[in-house]
């Protein structure tokens, strides 16, 4: 028997880098996994053996509770939570005072808004079944306070604070609430973003110089939510080969 045979996990953003490969890893593992994403994630459900998939914008609560009332009338029941959709691909890098407020608002809701619309319609569910794992994406800039990403930071950030408030709430009826908090993960999308010297250089500040991957993050996220995690809950796990041990 696999750690996750019978359950149903919902990863959001699921049509993304980390989305894909903690789908891929949940179903090795015997998930039936539903993907959700503002961009069609059925390239995305194919590839990763997933069961469904879901085109949602997660800002929207009447769109999440749609997309999470379609996965429970499909499977009767949601196990795992993964929060891990945001916008951090293609935001300009800019000076905090060069922000425009609306874009300040997409960043900052599409990483907090929509993991709070998604914890929210899965907690009745997860209360009623006395058991669950919710797991929110998180970023080990939220340690490092990088310079011109302050909305992207500050949203990191306040899913910190979201899932030990969620795990205080949560938790006595038996659902753990965990965050990851990846350094620079080798996705074509960040390897762009970085440029070679600015990944070597982000490299070269890990204590442990191999580049993070996708499946580094997925492996974290699965253990959170798998049977070794039992009494774990309220922490976020830095996945960033010990570039910075902070407070979290
Ligand atoms: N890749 C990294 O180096 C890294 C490092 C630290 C944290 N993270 C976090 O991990 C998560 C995944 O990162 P990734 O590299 O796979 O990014 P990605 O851009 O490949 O995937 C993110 C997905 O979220 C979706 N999304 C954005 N806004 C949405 C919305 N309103 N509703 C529904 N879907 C929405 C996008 O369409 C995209 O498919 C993000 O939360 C990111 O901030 C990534």
């Amino acid at each position: 028997m696999t750690d996750f045979e019978g359950q149903v996990a919902v990863v959001t953003g699921g049509a993304g880098a980390l989305g894909r490969c903690t789908a891929r890893r949940l179903a090795e593992l015997g998930a039936t996994v539903a993907l959700l994403d503002v961009a069609d994630p059925s390239a995305a459900v194919e590839e990763t053996g997933a069961g469904f998939g879901a085109v949602a914008d997660l800002c929207d609560e009447a769109q999440v509770d749609g997309a999470i009332g379609e996965v429970l009338s499909r499977y009767g029941r949601v196990d795992v939570l993964v929060n891990n959709a945001g916008l951090h691909v293609g935001v300009d890098r800019v000076p905090f005072w060069e922000i425009g407020a609306a874009t300040w608002d997409r960043v900052v809701e599409s990483n907090v808004r929509s993991a709070f619309l998604c914890a929210k319609a899965v907690a009745s569910p997860m209360r009623d079944a006395r058991r669950g794992r919710i797991v929110n994406l998180s970023s080990d800039t939220a340690v490092f306070g990088m310079a011109n990403f302050l909305h992207y930071v500050t949203a990191k950030a306040a899913i910190v604070g979201m899932t030990r408030a969620l795990a205080r709430e949560l938790g006595p009826s038996g659902v753990a609430v965990n965050a990851v908090a990846p350094g620079a993960v080798q996705t074509p999308d960040v390897l762009a973003a970085l440029g070679p010297d600015g990944w070597d250089e982000v490299v070269g500040g890990q204590c442990l110089t191999e580049p993070i991957t996708s499946e580094d993050i997925a492996q974290a996220i699965c253990y959170l939510c798998g049977p070794g995690a039992r009494i774990v809950s309220g922490q976020t796990l830095l996945v960033n080969g010990g570039a910075n041990m902070g407070a979290f």
